[in-house]
Order: C-alpha cells, then structure tokens, then sequence
C-alpha cells in the first residue's frame, strides 16, 4: 500500500478545481507548469497536461489549419486588461456575461482555452466555434480526452456566464464523461461529487479500459489527512477550490 496525503493547501489545486465569480483563484501557476499550446504560437500557454491532451486531438483530426487556440492562460493583469477594455468598448452589460471579473476567470488557471474556426477575422472574445463540422468533431472528441464545454446554453444561472461554445475547460477524464452524460456543469459536479465521501459510497465509473473510483475529502478548518490505496493502482488528486479534495483511482482492467 501507498500514501496519498493531502492538506488545506491542495483545496486551490489541480484539475477539477472551480474558478467562477465566488470562487476565485487563489494559487497562481507557475511558469514552470504552462508550456505553449503549438510550436508555432508560443504566446498562447496552457497548463501542459492540457496542452498534451489538446494536441491529441488536434492530431487526431488533423485540424491545426482549421481550429485555432486564441486564448489560453492569462495573468491577472491580462485578465484585467480585457476586463476594462471590454467595459470601455461593450459596456457593463456585454463584459459581465463574457468576460469573468478578474481575480476569478479559469484562464488564470492554465485549463481553459477559447478555440476559433479558421477564418478571415476572429473575435477575440467571441471567437465563431459552431455546432457543425470540424468544430462538432472537435467538441465530441475532447470530452474523451478530458476538457468539457464549460459555459453551455440554458445554464447561465448556474455558470453566470453566457453561452460561449468556443471555451473549453480541462477537467481530465473520466470528470469530462462523468459530466457529459449527466448534463452537469462543472458547478454542479463538485457538489454532486460531496455525496461520495471518502468514508462512504463513491462513484464508480467503468469504461472498456478501466474501472474508476471517485471520492470527496472534506478539508475544513484547516484538517490534514492520508489515505492509503494499493501499489499499483494509478490516481489522481485534485481541490474543489472550495472545501476539500477529489481522489479519481484508475484501475486497469487485466
Ligand atoms: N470568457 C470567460 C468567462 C473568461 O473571461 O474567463
Ligand atoms: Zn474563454
């Protein structure tokens, strides 16, 4: 058996942790954490498992030529730049339902990126990324490689953000399927996964590769805490960014 052990600290990091207007970034990423999304467009970083997950698929549908990364991480003073820009150039109205205040945009964390379809000029804050073609192909494929859409219609009142089919967020898989097939935003899932505690029932998820097990750790006031999980079995640990951690266990099928 081995140890996993967590503290107050890893509540602001890793994959599933939710940034929105209550919830703000609290860990900035380090530079040594984001790399750049293609070769040829090193201004736009992301966080580098994402960027490895993204480039599969890229690869896959071979459509660097037709889907471009135009927005990927972004620093505070990014984020407040198009902030204030967006107020002064489509007022008040326009910049709350795209643009997240600062301080509490999933750029800043390193795993969202907006994604335009190729095209004589692209809005940088509403790139065009339809329901249809190479973009559809894109959308489908990805949940299996761990990124969710993270603003869909008709959850505005959950999300607070408009319906932007162009942004996508890592959240690794199976969260991406999990979601996906429950309709949940990514809000909903990090309450959702509080009714699988540690010390309780947790979620299984099986897919043809692997069985998964997935559990909450409440980290109140301040608590530290270990598990212990088999040798050989693969995890992964990432904060809620609100209240406590999620442990994904992988194990292999023979
Ligand atoms: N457009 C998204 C909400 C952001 O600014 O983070
Ligand atoms: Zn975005």
């Amino acid at each position: 058996m081995r140890t996993i052990r967590f503290g107050t600290s890893d509540i602001s990091n890793g994959l599933l942790i939710l940034v929105n207007s209550s919830h703000p970034i609290k860990r900035d990423i380090p530079k040594k954490e984001l790399a750049p999304t293609r070769s040829d467009t090193s201004d736009i970083l992301l966080e580098r498992q994402t960027v490895k997950m993204l480039s599969k698929i890229t690869t896959l549908l071979r459509c660097e030529n037709e889907i471009i990364p135009v927005s990927g991480y972004r620093n505070m003073l990014e984020q407040r730049t198009i902030y204030m820009n967006s107020l002064r150039e489509n007022g008040y109205d326009f910049t709350q339902k795209y643009v997240a205040v600062p301080g509490c945009s999933e750029h800043q964390t390193g795993l969202a990126i907006d994604l335009a379809k190729n095209g004589d000029s692209i809005d940088f804050i509403r790139p065009d990324f339809p329901y249809t073609g190479i973009c559809m192909r894109f959308r489908e494929l990805s949940i299996r490689y761990g990124f969710i859409e993270r603003y869909p219609a008709g959850r505005e009142r959950i999300t607070q953000i408009s319906h932007e089919p162009w942004h996508f967020r890592y959240v690794g898989y199976p969260h991406s399927e999990i979601m996906k097939n429950g309709f949940l935003t990514l809000e909903e899932y990090i309450t959702y996964l509080k009714q699988f505690p540690y010390r309780g029932s947790h979620m299984r998820f099986k897919d043809y590769r692997c069985d998964f097990e997935i559990f909450y750790i409440s980290l109140h006031e301040g608590r530290e805490g270990a598990i212990e999980i088999p040798n050989n079995i693969f995890y992964r640990i990432s904060g809620n960014n609100e209240d406590g951690v999620v442990i994904t266990l992988w194990k292999k099928r023979l």
